[in-house]
This record gives structure tokens, C-alpha cells and sequence, in this order.
């Protein structure tokens, strides 16, 4: 089984999954693709020797070159870490069940459009919530509204700032994100 990661920030999550699947039988990481030529998950690829792919707008609105890619590499399961850009309805058809995404946030707390990265962790910050997590879902046409999947809940602290919450929540990402992957894979491919 191979995965595909689409990402285009600096791919702390590529780099776990990536380091995770190295010892799994069966399943690897076989393709990055990224919408940004300066994101750091493309240092990740290439650390891991894993191919890379840097894809425009048009070829993925305007084309089928991103699902040509996809069956090229012969890829079974998206893994979306970070990827900024909606996906369009020929990979989502193609790839139904088997293309998920990871929230920094306790789903629908602080999802949709604009809920990304740092904006995730000060709203929580804001409201004073006294807990937060991490979100993995499977995705439709809508952001961050696909069925989901695991949520995992992470104190927040009076004392924290922003950073130190988005540091942890990070931190649980990493911890489930590539097992849940593999879960969802095994379990659909017993
Ligand atoms: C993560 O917080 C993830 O939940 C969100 O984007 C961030 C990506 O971080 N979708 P990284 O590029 O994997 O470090």
C-alpha cells in the first residue's frame, strides 16, 4: 500500500509519518506533493528520499495531472498534513474512505475557513477553553467537515501562551497521526 502526504508547511508531520511507515511491513510513504516550492516538508522528502511533487492551481482545478500523478505512483491512501489548498472532487470521488486530514483543533471547535495554524491555538487561547486536542477526519468537499475519525483531548494551562498550546497539541499530532493512518489502511485492507 502505498501513501501519498500532501502538505505545504514545514512537514513536522510528514517527517513522523514518513519515520513511522520506514518499519511497516507492507505500507510506505511513496509520494510528498506540495502547492508551495519554498515549504519545508520538501527538506523532509528529500532527507527521506522520498520523491517529491510540486503541483500549481491549474494542474489541480483545471486538469487531472494531480490524479494522473496519483495513479503513476501507483498511491492508495491520502494523508493530508497541512495542506492548504481544498480538494477537488476527482481526487475526493477517486479516493473516497481513503483520504483523511488532521485538525489542530477539537473539531467543529475552531474549524473552517481562516481556522488554520496559529489562529487555531489564539482563539482557543482567547476563549480560555481549559482543553483542546487534535482532530482526524475523513475529507469531503467541505472544509473540516468530513466524518470523524479520532479526537484526542489535551489540557490547555492558565500559563500557557498560544505557542505552547499549538507546541502541544503538536506533539499529540505526532503521537497519532501516522498510527491512525495505519489503522485506517489495515482496517480497510485486512
Ligand atoms: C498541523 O498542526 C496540522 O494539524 C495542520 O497543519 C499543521 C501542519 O504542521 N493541519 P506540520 O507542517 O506538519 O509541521
Amino acid at each position: 500500500m502505498n501513501i501519498a502526504i500532501f502538505a505545504s508547511g514545514g512537514g513536522s508531520n510528514a517527517d513522523t509519518i514518513i519515520q513511522h511507515f520506514k518499519h511497516i511491513k507492507n505500507i510506505s510513504v511513496r509520494l510528498v506533493v506540495t502547492n508551495n516550492p519554498k515549504a519545508g516538508v520538501l527538506r523532509v522528502a528529500d532527507f527521506h528520499q522520498v520523491p517529491f511533487e510540486i503541483i500549481t492551481k491549474s494542474m489541480l482545478y483545471d486538469s487531472s495531472d494531480v490524479l494522473s500523478l496519483m495513479k503513476q505512483y501507483e498511491i492508495d491512501f491520502i494523508a493530508l498534513a497541512g495542506f492548504l489548498w481544498w480538494v477537488p472532487d476527482n481526487i475526493l470521488n477517486e479516493y473516497q474512505g481513503s483520504i483523511v486530514n488532521i485538525h489542530p483543533s477539537l473539531l467543529p471547535k475552531y474549524g473552517g475557513k481562516g481556522m488554520y495554524g496559529h489562529h487555531i491555538h489564539e482563539a482557543v487561547h482567547r476563549s480560555k477553553d481549559t482543553y483542546t486536542g487534535l482532530t482526524i477526519h475523513h475529507v469531503t468537499e467541505e472544509y473540516d467537515a468530513g466524518q470523524i475519525i479520532v479526537q484526542v483531548k489535551c489540557p490547555v494551562y492558565a500559563s500557557d501562551t498560544p505557542q505552547d498550546i499549538g507546541r502541544r497539541v503538536l506533539a499529540f499530532e505526532h503521537a497519532v497521526y501516522p498510527r491512525t493512518i495505519q489503522f485506517l489502511i489495515e482496517d480497510r485492507n485486512p
